[in-house]
């Protein structure tokens, strides 16, 4: 059998579970999702899903994690079939929980290589020319002519994918302390001193005008509270970021010491992803929006969808300033930094199923995974709309969706006993059982409500429509379902002929 590799440092444990976390949802999504609910409106809701949501489920991924890491299990597959006696109903349920990440990674790999391509483009200033002019809209023409022939895909977005997935694949060949960790170990401090960079030079921009656009998003607003769409938003966001519900917390969990302390663990990612959401994320394309085209432009650009702010009005931005391609090379590395040690995150899931559940060498594993991945990445980039009913369906509503079937599954039907046992061994600090009940009861609930209500406010503008790009991603959303499924169900067979094996 092939041994399970652990992560090699504290450190190195801390910043791959910070790197898994922080991604392009901190420094594109946060920004444009609180531009366009009108900043404090969402930052309320926000900051309640972080605590009765995030917070619990993080602590959960990486308790569940280490116990069936210790048991030699990364994927939710097995993770399942470990809480629950490897029967074939949790094996088929904790597919979804591998089917997920994938689904989310075949099109944020995509995006992370935009960043790679525009990163070269601003270092050897082959970005457009930046205008003077009073309208931004005027000043943004340029980049979003540029966005848009870029993105069709043109030659060089596909080079770039392809450089991409190589980077991706080449960084999980060399496994968990050689690839991820060494990758996290460089990539986050780095990552850290270009983010808190590209802030002062946001928030100083036009005299500090920048400031004011941190005004306008934390300034509280409880006038949209009753706004359902406004909490399904704020709580999509909050699950997104943190990377829940995605089996990808689980997954690095699993690698973790037998008496690591998960509940520091949990803690730290979550606040070195919070500290580089609210506080790097806020600083840098909102306030320079705001300093230098007003805060009328903001609402209207974060409308044009998420990506806007970073790829268009970010660049003709910075662009502009003294250095300014050099600011935009920052900008866009910073973004492939984030998005590279995520993506690896999300792929990982997919490796330690091959490699835990069907006992695959870890380099077959790999490519395995990483040609999984290149199929739905090309598909997003030359299917129009691929992309976005991915994140619909996959970053959104599934999240939902298994971050209750956890929550109900490793809480309640494993056993509250159980299950604190196991929250409370080797830990700092040793949480008394009621807030068990009253945090994973809570959350229960909460989702519940989500669920209900994003069905109410999400769904019905997608299922009326229908054309064959949409055809196409939903198919391959069943058909990557069905495959994880069968994967699931055959892992089962080689988990007892592996006992069968141990014990003769
Ligand atoms: N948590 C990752 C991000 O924020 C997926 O981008």
């Amino acid at each position: 059998m092939q041994k399970r590799e652990t992560w090699a440092t504290k450190i190195g444990l801390i910043f791959a579970a910070a790197g898994n976390a922080i991604g392009l949802g901190n420094l594109l999504r946060f920004p444009s999702k609180v531009a366009l609910y009108g900043g404090g409106a969402f930052i309320v809701p926000y900051f309640i899903s972080l605590f009765l949501l995030g917070i619990p489920l993080m602590i959960l991924e990486w308790v569940i994690g280490r116990f069936a890491g210790s048991k030699g299990h990364g994927s939710m597959v097995g993770i399942m079939g470990e809480f629950f006696n490897h029967s074939y109903i949790a094996r088929i349920v904790g597919s979804l929980g591998v089917v997920i990440p994938f689904l989310i990674v075949c099109y944020y790999i995509y995006i992370e290589s935009w960043t790679l391509g525009f990163a070269f483009f601003s270092l050897f200033k082959k970005l457009p020319q930046p205008i003077v002019a009073e309208d931004p809209k005027l000043i943004m023409m340029p980049f979003l002519d540029f966005y848009r022939n870029y993105t069709k895909p043109s030659p060089y977005a596909i080079v770039f994918l392809t450089i991409t997935l190589f980077v991706n694949w080449y960084i999980l060949e060399r496994g968990i302390i050689k690839g991820i960790e060494l990758t996290a170990k460089i990539g986050i401090p780095a990552l850290l001193l270009m983010g808190i960079f590209l802030s002062i030079v946001s928030l100083s921009m036009n005299n500090w005008k920048g400031l004011e656009g941190l005004y306008f998003i934390f300034k509280p607003d409880f006038s949209r509270l009753l706004d359902p769409q406004v909490w399904v938003e704020a709580s999509g966001q909050i699950f997104f970021t943190l990377s829940l519900a995605m089996g990808a917390i689980a997954t690095y969990a699993s690698y973790v010491k037998e008496n690591e302390d998960v509940l520091k663990a949990g803690l730290y990612t979550t606040g070195l992803n919070e500290f580089v959401e609210v506080l790097i994320g806020a600083s840098i394309a909102i306030p320079a929006a705001f300093a230098m085209f007003g805060a009328s432009s903001i609402p209207e650009l974060a409308e044009e969808g998420t990506f806007r702010i970073g790829f268009m009005s970010m660049p003709a931005i910075l662009t502009a300033l003294p250095f300014g391609y050099y600011l935009s090379f920052i900008w866009f590395f910073l973004l492939f930094i984030a998005a590279l040690t995520s993506s690896l995150a999300l792929i990982q899931p997919l490796v330690a199923l091959f490699e835990d559940e069907l006992k695959i060498f870890h380099s077959n594993s790999v490519n395995i995974s990483m040609i999984m991945v290149s199929i739905g990445a090309f598909l997003s980039a030359f299917v129009p709309k691929f992309l976005d009913e991915l994140d619909f369906w996959a970053g959104t509503l599934f999240l939902i969706i298994f971050g209750f079937i956890e929550i109900l599954a490793f809480v309640w039907l494993f056993g509250v006993e159980n299950f604190y046992k196991e929250l409370t061994r080797d830990v700092f600090l040793k949480i008394p059982k009621v807030f068990v009940y009253l945090f994973y009861g809570t959350s229960a609930i909460f989702i519940g409500l989500l669920f209900y209500f994003w069905t109410i406010t999400k769904l019905p503008e997608y299922l009326g429509e229908l054309s064959w790009n949409l055809i196409i991603a939903r198919g391959f959303i069943v058909a990557s379902i069905l495959l994880i499924i069968l994967i699931a169900i055959e892992s089962k067979r080689k988990y007892f002929d592996q006992e069968r094996d141990d014990l003769s």
